[in-house]
Protein backbone atom coordinates (compact mmCIF):
# COMPACT_ATOMS: atom_id res chain seq x y z
CA UNK A 1 0.00 0.00 0.00
CA UNK A 2 2.29 2.77 -1.23
CA UNK A 3 1.18 6.40 -0.93
CA UNK A 4 3.39 7.82 -3.11
CA UNK A 5 6.09 6.45 -5.24
CA UNK A 6 9.08 8.89 -6.12
CA UNK A 7 9.34 10.13 -9.81
CA UNK A 8 12.14 8.29 -11.46
CA UNK A 9 15.21 9.24 -11.62
CA UNK A 10 14.85 10.26 -15.84
CA UNK A 11 11.87 11.74 -14.43
CA UNK A 12 13.65 14.33 -12.11
CA UNK A 13 16.86 14.37 -14.28
CA UNK A 14 18.98 14.74 -11.00
CA UNK A 15 19.78 11.93 -8.21
CA UNK A 16 19.97 14.17 -5.48
CA UNK A 17 16.03 14.90 -6.10
CA UNK A 18 15.68 11.43 -5.05
CA UNK A 19 16.24 12.11 -1.23
CA UNK A 20 14.54 15.22 -0.92
CA UNK A 21 10.77 14.14 -1.40
CA UNK A 22 10.08 14.63 2.36
CA UNK A 23 11.70 17.72 2.92
CA UNK A 24 11.45 19.75 -0.20
CA UNK A 25 8.39 21.00 -1.09
CA UNK A 26 9.80 22.47 -3.85
CA UNK A 27 10.94 19.31 -5.63
CA UNK A 28 9.16 16.45 -4.08
CA UNK A 29 6.24 14.47 -5.66
CA UNK A 30 4.18 14.34 -2.58
CA UNK A 31 1.28 16.63 -2.10
CA UNK A 32 1.85 19.81 0.35
CA UNK A 33 -0.57 18.42 2.59
CA UNK A 34 1.11 15.11 2.98
CA UNK A 35 4.00 17.08 3.08
CA UNK A 36 2.87 19.04 6.25
CA UNK A 37 2.16 16.01 8.08
CA UNK A 38 5.17 13.64 7.47
CA UNK A 39 6.91 14.57 10.06
CA UNK A 40 4.40 13.57 12.45
CA UNK A 41 3.52 10.18 10.52
CA UNK A 42 4.90 6.81 11.66
CA UNK A 43 8.28 6.51 9.82
CA UNK A 44 6.94 3.55 7.85
CA UNK A 45 4.93 5.92 5.27
CA UNK A 46 7.72 7.83 5.09
CA UNK A 47 10.09 5.20 3.72
CA UNK A 48 7.59 4.37 1.13
CA UNK A 49 7.88 7.54 -0.41
CA UNK A 50 11.50 6.47 -1.36
CA UNK A 51 11.87 4.62 -4.76
CA UNK A 52 14.35 1.81 -3.26
CA UNK A 53 14.74 0.00 -6.95
CA UNK A 54 16.08 3.43 -8.57
CA UNK A 55 17.66 4.15 -5.74
CA UNK A 56 20.11 1.06 -5.53
CA UNK A 57 20.24 0.88 -9.13
CA UNK A 58 21.86 4.45 -8.99
CA UNK A 59 23.84 3.79 -6.63
CA UNK A 60 25.38 0.20 -7.97
CA UNK A 61 26.42 2.65 -10.99
CA UNK A 62 28.00 5.73 -9.40
CA UNK A 63 29.18 4.93 -5.95
CA UNK A 64 31.70 3.51 -4.00
CA UNK A 65 31.56 2.40 -0.32
CA UNK A 66 34.32 2.33 2.13
CA UNK A 67 35.64 -1.07 3.46
CA UNK A 68 33.35 -2.68 0.50
CA UNK A 69 34.38 -4.72 -2.22
CA UNK A 70 32.66 -3.56 -4.92
CA UNK A 71 32.87 -6.84 -6.88
CA UNK A 72 30.37 -8.09 -4.52
CA UNK A 73 27.98 -4.76 -3.89
CA UNK A 74 27.32 -4.26 -7.59
CA UNK A 75 26.45 -7.96 -8.46
CA UNK A 76 21.97 -8.04 -8.95
CA UNK A 77 21.76 -10.50 -5.97
CA UNK A 78 23.08 -8.17 -3.20
CA UNK A 79 20.20 -5.84 -1.97
CA UNK A 80 22.08 -3.07 -0.04
CA UNK A 81 19.47 -2.02 2.67
CA UNK A 82 18.49 1.90 2.23
CA UNK A 83 18.32 3.38 5.47
CA UNK A 84 16.13 6.42 5.19
CA UNK A 85 15.10 7.28 8.98
CA UNK A 86 16.48 6.43 12.35
CA UNK A 87 14.84 7.01 15.67
CA UNK A 88 16.17 5.82 18.93
CA UNK A 89 18.31 2.60 18.71
CA UNK A 90 16.14 1.68 15.65
CA UNK A 91 16.63 2.77 11.90
CA UNK A 92 14.15 1.83 9.08
CA UNK A 93 15.02 1.53 5.77
CA UNK A 94 13.33 2.53 2.19
CA UNK A 95 11.10 -0.45 2.41
CA UNK A 96 10.02 0.29 6.26
CA UNK A 97 11.51 -2.56 7.71
CA UNK A 98 12.94 -1.64 10.87
CA UNK A 99 16.47 -2.60 12.75
CA UNK A 100 18.37 -2.59 16.01
CA UNK A 101 21.44 -0.46 15.30
CA UNK A 102 24.08 -2.48 17.32
CA UNK A 103 26.67 -0.99 15.45
CA UNK A 104 25.71 2.49 16.57
CA UNK A 105 26.17 3.47 13.11
CA UNK A 106 29.99 2.44 12.78
CA UNK A 107 30.30 3.50 16.82
CA UNK A 108 29.37 6.75 16.28
CA UNK A 109 25.67 7.29 17.70
CA UNK A 110 25.39 7.59 21.47
CA UNK A 111 21.46 8.68 22.43
CA UNK A 112 19.72 7.42 19.67
CA UNK A 113 18.63 8.90 16.41
CA UNK A 114 16.19 11.63 16.36
CA UNK A 115 16.95 12.94 20.03
CA UNK A 116 14.97 16.61 20.65
CA UNK A 117 17.33 18.01 22.05
CA UNK A 118 20.04 17.45 19.35
CA UNK A 119 17.53 17.79 16.37
CA UNK A 120 16.54 20.77 18.27
CA UNK A 121 19.93 22.84 18.78
CA UNK A 122 20.87 21.82 15.54
CA UNK A 123 17.99 23.75 14.35
CA UNK A 124 18.49 26.89 16.41
CA UNK A 125 21.99 27.06 15.07
CA UNK A 126 20.73 26.97 11.56
CA UNK A 127 18.71 29.79 12.07
CA UNK A 128 21.93 31.86 12.65
CA UNK A 129 24.71 30.56 10.57
CA UNK A 130 26.07 26.85 8.93
CA UNK A 131 29.12 27.13 8.99
CA UNK A 132 31.57 29.87 9.46
CA UNK A 133 35.65 30.15 9.35
CA UNK A 134 37.65 29.06 12.30
CA UNK A 135 40.80 30.32 10.78
CA UNK A 136 41.31 33.78 11.86
CA UNK A 137 37.91 33.57 13.98
CA UNK A 138 35.79 31.64 16.33
CA UNK A 139 32.28 31.14 17.13
CA UNK A 140 30.19 30.52 20.37
CA UNK A 141 29.76 26.95 19.83
CA UNK A 142 33.52 25.94 19.38
CA UNK A 143 34.24 28.11 22.72
CA UNK A 144 31.63 26.45 24.66
CA UNK A 145 32.34 23.12 23.60
CA UNK A 146 36.12 23.63 24.53
CA UNK A 147 35.74 24.81 27.61
CA UNK A 148 33.14 21.56 28.28
CA UNK A 149 35.86 18.93 26.72
CA UNK A 150 38.51 20.52 29.72
CA UNK A 151 35.99 20.36 31.91
CA UNK A 152 35.12 16.73 31.79
CA UNK A 153 38.49 15.69 32.54
CA UNK A 154 39.84 16.98 35.81
CA UNK A 155 43.22 16.43 37.74
CA UNK A 156 44.22 15.93 33.75
CA UNK A 157 46.74 18.48 32.22
CA UNK A 158 44.29 18.47 29.39
CA UNK A 159 43.64 21.66 28.76
CA UNK A 160 43.75 23.18 25.03
CA UNK A 161 41.62 21.48 22.34
CA UNK A 162 42.09 21.58 18.70
CA UNK A 163 38.54 20.97 16.52
CA UNK A 164 39.19 18.67 12.83
CA UNK A 165 36.80 16.46 11.05
CA UNK A 166 37.29 13.32 12.19
CA UNK A 167 39.08 10.12 13.99
CA UNK A 168 41.53 10.10 11.44
CA UNK A 169 42.30 14.08 11.28
CA UNK A 170 42.56 14.18 15.38
CA UNK A 171 45.07 11.59 15.24
CA UNK A 172 46.79 13.72 12.69
CA UNK A 173 46.82 16.74 14.49
CA UNK A 174 48.45 14.62 17.77
CA UNK A 175 51.25 13.28 15.17
CA UNK A 176 52.05 16.92 13.95
CA UNK A 177 51.87 18.77 16.87
CA UNK A 178 54.50 15.98 18.17
CA UNK A 179 56.67 16.51 15.57
CA UNK A 180 56.74 19.66 15.82
CA UNK A 181 57.04 20.13 19.43
CA UNK A 182 60.01 18.18 19.76
CA UNK A 183 61.41 20.35 17.18
CA UNK A 184 60.74 23.75 18.68
CA UNK A 185 62.22 22.40 22.24
CA UNK A 186 65.33 22.22 20.42
CA UNK A 187 64.63 17.89 20.19
CA UNK A 188 64.73 17.08 16.24
CA UNK A 189 65.53 13.85 16.58
CA UNK A 190 62.87 12.82 18.68
CA UNK A 191 60.45 12.55 15.82
CA UNK A 192 59.63 8.77 16.19
CA UNK A 193 56.53 6.95 17.06
CA UNK A 194 55.69 3.96 18.85
CA UNK A 195 52.32 2.07 18.17
CA UNK A 196 51.06 -1.53 18.93
CA UNK A 197 49.95 -4.17 16.68
CA UNK A 198 47.17 -4.64 15.39
CA UNK A 199 46.40 -1.15 16.44
CA UNK A 200 43.82 1.53 14.09
CA UNK A 201 44.13 5.13 14.20
CA UNK A 202 42.17 6.18 10.83
CA UNK A 203 43.04 6.29 7.15
CA UNK A 204 44.93 9.63 6.54
CA UNK A 205 48.92 8.66 5.90
CA UNK A 206 50.08 9.64 8.48
CA UNK A 207 46.78 8.09 10.93
CA UNK A 208 47.85 5.06 8.78
CA UNK A 209 51.52 4.60 9.35
CA UNK A 210 50.39 4.28 13.18
CA UNK A 211 48.16 1.04 12.08
CA UNK A 212 49.25 -2.38 12.42
CA UNK A 213 46.66 -4.06 10.36
CA UNK A 214 48.19 -5.79 7.37
CA UNK A 215 44.93 -6.29 5.22
CA UNK A 216 44.15 -2.09 5.89
CA UNK A 217 48.00 -0.69 6.14
CA UNK A 218 50.88 -3.10 4.69
CA UNK A 219 50.18 -1.96 0.72
CA UNK A 220 51.01 1.73 1.91
CA UNK A 221 54.07 0.75 3.69
CA UNK A 222 56.66 2.63 1.14
CA UNK A 223 54.40 6.08 1.51
CA UNK A 224 54.10 5.92 4.90
CA UNK A 225 56.34 7.52 7.82
CA UNK A 226 58.35 4.48 9.80
CA UNK A 227 57.10 3.79 13.20
CA UNK A 228 58.35 1.31 15.63
CA UNK A 229 55.32 -1.46 16.57
CA UNK A 230 55.20 -3.34 19.53
CA UNK A 231 53.36 -6.26 20.41
CA UNK A 232 53.02 -5.78 24.34
CA UNK A 233 54.56 -3.09 27.10
CA UNK A 234 57.83 -5.75 27.59
CA UNK A 235 59.53 -4.45 24.12
CA UNK A 236 59.79 -0.90 25.80
CA UNK A 237 62.63 -2.16 27.80
CA UNK A 238 64.28 -2.92 24.49
CA UNK A 239 63.82 0.63 22.96
CA UNK A 240 66.28 3.47 23.32
CA UNK A 241 63.53 6.55 23.55
CA UNK A 242 66.06 9.26 22.73
CA UNK A 243 64.39 8.91 19.01
CA UNK A 244 60.93 8.61 19.88
CA UNK A 245 58.60 11.29 19.99
CA UNK A 246 54.95 10.11 20.71
CA UNK A 247 53.78 6.73 21.66
CA UNK A 248 50.54 5.92 20.85
CA UNK A 249 47.42 3.50 22.03
CA UNK A 250 43.75 2.59 22.24
CA UNK A 251 43.47 2.95 25.97
CA UNK A 252 41.66 -0.25 27.58
CA UNK A 253 40.41 -2.44 23.85
CA UNK A 254 41.80 -2.02 20.57
CA UNK A 255 38.62 -1.55 18.23
CA UNK A 256 39.33 -2.77 14.28
CA UNK A 257 42.05 -5.32 15.80
CA UNK A 258 38.59 -7.54 16.90
CA UNK A 259 37.71 -6.12 20.47
CA UNK A 260 41.26 -6.98 21.63
CA UNK A 261 41.52 -6.22 26.03
CA UNK A 262 44.80 -4.71 27.19
CA UNK A 263 45.81 -5.78 30.60
CA UNK A 264 45.22 -4.08 33.81
CA UNK A 265 47.43 -1.32 34.44
CA UNK A 266 49.06 -1.12 31.62
CA UNK A 267 48.69 2.58 31.00
CA UNK A 268 49.89 3.56 34.06
CA UNK A 269 53.26 1.89 32.95
CA UNK A 270 52.93 3.48 29.54
CA UNK A 271 52.40 6.79 31.12
CA UNK A 272 55.86 6.26 33.12
CA UNK A 273 57.64 5.06 30.57
CA UNK A 274 57.09 8.35 28.50
CA UNK A 275 57.91 10.07 31.27
CA UNK A 276 61.11 8.55 32.14
CA UNK A 277 61.71 8.93 28.01
CA UNK A 278 60.38 12.17 27.60
CA UNK A 279 57.64 11.01 25.04
CA UNK A 280 54.15 12.70 24.77
CA UNK A 281 51.46 9.83 25.13
CA UNK A 282 48.74 9.84 22.86
CA UNK A 283 45.33 8.57 23.46
CA UNK A 284 43.27 7.47 20.75
CA UNK A 285 39.99 7.37 22.15
CA UNK A 286 37.89 8.50 19.03
CA UNK A 287 36.52 4.75 19.52
CA UNK A 288 36.31 4.58 23.68
CA UNK A 289 35.18 8.14 24.16
CA UNK A 290 31.75 8.86 25.17
CA UNK A 291 30.54 6.46 27.66
CA UNK A 292 31.46 3.57 25.66
CA UNK A 293 33.62 1.84 28.06
CA UNK A 294 31.01 2.75 31.08
CA UNK A 295 32.78 6.62 32.10
CA UNK A 296 33.08 9.72 29.77
CA UNK A 297 36.66 8.68 28.94
CA UNK A 298 38.70 5.44 28.83
CA UNK A 299 41.62 6.66 30.46
CA UNK A 300 39.42 7.68 33.48
CA UNK A 301 38.84 4.31 34.91
CA UNK A 302 42.61 4.29 35.66
CA UNK A 303 42.81 7.54 36.17
CA UNK A 304 45.68 7.89 33.96
CA UNK A 305 45.79 11.28 31.25
CA UNK A 306 47.84 11.66 28.32
CA UNK A 307 49.58 14.38 26.69
CA UNK A 308 47.09 14.05 23.35
CA UNK A 309 43.72 12.71 23.46
CA UNK A 310 41.98 12.32 20.25
CA UNK A 311 38.22 12.06 20.16
CA UNK A 312 35.62 12.05 17.60
CA UNK A 313 32.59 9.59 16.74
CA UNK A 314 30.77 10.05 19.30
CA UNK A 315 31.45 13.63 20.00
CA UNK A 316 28.42 15.07 18.57
CA UNK A 317 26.44 11.87 19.62
CA UNK A 318 26.95 10.49 16.35
CA UNK A 319 25.06 13.20 14.36
CA UNK A 320 27.81 15.12 12.38
CA UNK A 321 31.53 15.10 12.18
CA UNK A 322 33.83 16.46 14.18
CA UNK A 323 36.60 15.81 16.23
CA UNK A 324 38.81 17.07 18.83
CA UNK A 325 42.76 16.76 20.03
CA UNK A 326 42.74 17.56 23.55
CA UNK A 327 46.75 18.78 24.44
CA UNK A 328 48.78 20.58 27.52
CA UNK A 329 50.12 23.60 28.16
CA UNK A 330 53.22 22.54 28.08
CA UNK A 331 52.79 21.41 24.43
CA UNK A 332 50.70 24.85 23.55
CA UNK A 333 53.37 26.29 25.05
CA UNK A 334 55.96 25.33 22.76
CA UNK A 335 54.17 26.84 19.89
CA UNK A 336 53.91 29.84 20.85
CA UNK A 337 56.41 32.89 19.80
CA UNK A 338 57.39 33.96 16.10
CA UNK A 339 54.68 33.18 13.61
CA UNK A 340 57.10 30.58 12.28
CA UNK A 341 56.06 28.80 15.33
CA UNK A 342 52.72 28.41 14.89
CA UNK A 343 50.98 25.16 14.04
CA UNK A 344 50.63 25.24 10.60
CA UNK A 345 47.80 22.79 10.13
CA UNK A 346 43.64 23.54 9.41
CA UNK A 347 40.76 21.91 7.71
CA UNK A 348 37.98 23.73 6.48
CA UNK A 349 35.60 22.71 8.82
CA UNK A 350 37.23 22.77 11.75
CA UNK A 351 35.02 23.86 14.60
CA UNK A 352 31.67 23.93 12.48
CA UNK A 353 28.92 25.42 14.46
CA UNK A 354 26.37 23.14 13.58
CA UNK A 355 28.48 20.05 14.43
CA UNK A 356 29.60 21.68 17.65
CA UNK A 357 25.74 22.85 18.09
CA UNK A 358 25.52 19.06 17.96
CA UNK A 359 28.44 18.16 20.52
CA UNK A 360 26.80 20.94 23.17
CA UNK A 361 23.63 18.81 23.09
CA UNK A 362 25.46 15.20 23.28
CA UNK A 363 26.91 16.58 26.55
CA UNK A 364 24.09 18.07 28.02
CA UNK A 365 22.16 14.70 27.31
CA UNK A 366 25.26 13.01 29.43
CA UNK A 367 24.22 15.49 32.38
CA UNK A 368 20.44 15.65 31.90
CA UNK A 369 19.43 12.25 31.79
CA UNK A 370 22.35 10.90 33.81
CA UNK A 371 22.83 8.54 30.95
CA UNK A 372 26.58 7.16 32.67
CA UNK A 373 24.36 6.83 35.71
CA UNK A 374 21.70 4.85 33.84
CA UNK A 375 24.54 3.06 32.41
CA UNK A 376 26.49 1.13 34.93
CA UNK A 377 22.79 -1.53 35.12
CA UNK A 378 22.53 -1.73 31.22
CA UNK A 379 26.34 -2.77 31.06
CA UNK A 380 25.44 -5.71 34.07
CA UNK A 381 22.66 -6.40 31.58
CA UNK A 382 24.34 -7.40 28.62
CA UNK A 383 26.76 -9.07 30.36
CA UNK A 384 24.59 -11.07 31.71
CA UNK A 385 23.34 -11.36 28.07
CA UNK A 386 26.46 -12.29 26.59
CA UNK A 387 27.13 -14.87 29.44
CA UNK A 388 24.47 -16.70 27.80
CA UNK A 389 26.23 -16.63 24.68
CA UNK A 390 29.59 -18.64 25.79
CA UNK A 391 27.56 -22.11 25.61
CA UNK A 392 27.44 -21.63 21.91
CA UNK A 393 30.21 -24.07 20.53
CA UNK A 394 30.92 -22.12 17.91
CA UNK A 395 32.24 -19.15 20.20
CA UNK A 396 35.16 -18.95 21.40
CA UNK A 397 35.67 -15.98 23.19
CA UNK A 398 33.61 -13.11 24.58
CA UNK A 399 35.36 -9.63 25.24
CA UNK A 400 33.50 -6.84 26.69
CA UNK A 401 34.82 -3.48 27.83
CA UNK A 402 31.93 -1.40 29.66
CA UNK A 403 29.18 -1.44 26.67
CA UNK A 404 31.51 -2.40 24.01
CA UNK A 405 31.67 -6.29 23.40
CA UNK A 406 33.11 -8.67 20.72
CA UNK A 407 31.93 -11.64 20.26
CA UNK A 408 34.00 -14.13 18.66
CA UNK A 409 33.70 -17.16 16.39
CA UNK A 410 35.39 -19.98 15.49
CA UNK A 411 35.19 -24.07 14.18
CA UNK A 412 33.73 -26.48 17.17
CA UNK A 413 37.38 -27.82 16.79
CA UNK A 414 38.07 -23.85 18.22
CA UNK A 415 40.21 -23.73 14.71
CA UNK A 416 39.71 -20.38 12.83
CA UNK A 417 37.17 -20.48 10.22
CA UNK A 418 38.72 -19.83 6.58
CA UNK A 419 39.00 -16.35 5.92
CA UNK A 420 37.35 -16.63 2.58
CA UNK A 421 34.37 -18.60 4.40
CA UNK A 422 33.69 -14.48 5.64
CA UNK A 423 31.58 -15.93 8.70
CA UNK A 424 31.62 -13.31 10.68
CA UNK A 425 29.88 -11.04 7.64
CA UNK A 426 27.85 -14.08 6.96
CA UNK A 427 26.53 -13.98 11.20
CA UNK A 428 25.95 -10.85 10.35
CA UNK A 429 23.55 -11.08 7.30
CA UNK A 430 21.80 -13.52 9.56
CA UNK A 431 21.43 -11.30 12.30
CA UNK A 432 19.84 -8.47 10.14
CA UNK A 433 16.99 -11.38 9.21
CA UNK A 434 16.47 -10.93 12.77
CA UNK A 435 16.09 -7.43 12.63
CA UNK A 436 19.34 -6.64 14.04
CA UNK A 437 22.49 -4.50 12.49
CA UNK A 438 25.94 -4.84 12.87
CA UNK A 439 29.46 -5.48 11.13
CA UNK A 440 31.76 -8.23 12.37
CA UNK A 441 35.59 -7.81 12.28
CA UNK A 442 37.00 -11.11 10.73
CA UNK A 443 34.96 -13.80 12.41
CA UNK A 444 34.77 -10.97 15.47
CA UNK A 445 30.70 -9.83 15.97
CA UNK A 446 30.84 -6.01 17.14
CA UNK A 447 28.03 -5.39 19.41
CA UNK A 448 28.17 -1.57 20.34
CA UNK A 449 24.61 -0.08 20.87
CA UNK A 450 24.05 2.83 21.52
CA UNK A 451 23.64 3.99 25.67
CA UNK A 452 20.26 4.74 25.03
CA UNK A 453 18.95 0.96 24.69
CA UNK A 454 16.84 -0.22 27.14
CA UNK A 455 17.28 -4.04 28.84
CA UNK A 456 14.73 -5.27 26.19
CA UNK A 457 16.53 -4.25 23.06
CA UNK A 458 20.04 -5.61 24.98
CA UNK A 459 18.26 -8.88 24.74
CA UNK A 460 16.69 -8.19 21.17
CA UNK A 461 20.37 -7.80 19.93
CA UNK A 462 21.93 -10.87 22.58
CA UNK A 463 19.48 -12.98 21.04
CA UNK A 464 19.30 -12.20 16.84
CA UNK A 465 23.35 -12.55 17.60
CA UNK A 466 22.89 -16.03 19.14
CA UNK A 467 19.84 -17.46 16.80
CA UNK A 468 22.21 -15.94 13.76
CA UNK A 469 25.43 -17.91 15.07
CA UNK A 470 23.22 -21.09 15.40
CA UNK A 471 21.74 -20.59 12.08
CA UNK A 472 25.84 -20.38 10.22
CA UNK A 473 27.99 -22.36 12.47
CA UNK A 474 25.57 -25.00 13.80
CA UNK A 475 23.26 -25.45 16.66
CA UNK A 476 24.15 -25.44 20.31
CA UNK A 477 26.85 -27.94 21.83
C1 LIG B 1 40.41 3.91 17.55
C2 LIG B 1 40.12 4.62 16.25
N1 LIG B 1 40.87 5.65 15.87
C3 LIG B 1 40.66 6.32 14.74
C4 LIG B 1 39.62 5.97 13.91
C5 LIG B 1 39.40 6.73 12.64
O1 LIG B 1 38.24 7.50 12.75
P1 LIG B 1 37.51 8.04 11.44
O2 LIG B 1 36.92 6.86 10.77
O3 LIG B 1 36.47 8.98 11.99
O4 LIG B 1 38.54 8.74 10.63
C6 LIG B 1 38.80 4.90 14.26
C7 LIG B 1 37.71 4.48 13.38
O5 LIG B 1 37.10 3.45 13.53
C8 LIG B 1 39.06 4.20 15.46
O6 LIG B 1 38.31 3.16 15.83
Amino acid sequence: MAIHALPSHEQFGSAGSLFDASTDPDRSCLPPQLLLILPLLNTSLLAMAYDTQTLIRLDKAHVWHPFTQMRDWIIPEHEPLVLVAGHGAWLEDSLGRRYLDANSSIWTNIHGHGHSTLDRAIRKQLEHVAHTSFLGFTNPNAVELAARLVELLPGSSLTKVFFSDDGSTAIEVAIKMTVQYFQQTERPLKRGFISFENAYHGDTLGASSLGGISLFHDRFKSHQFPVTQIGSIENLEAIDGSEIGGLIIEPIIQGAAGMLLWPPGILKSLRQWCDENEVLLIFDEVMTGFGRTGKYFACQHDKVYPDFLALAKGLTGGYLPLAATLTTDKVFSAFLGSYEKAFFYGHSYCGNPLACAAALANLAIFEEQRVLQQLQTKIEHLARGLHGLQELANVREIRRAGFIAGIEVAGQNGQSFDRQDRIGAQICVAARNHGVLTRPIRDVIVLMLPLCVGFEEIDISVGAIQKAITEVCGPIS
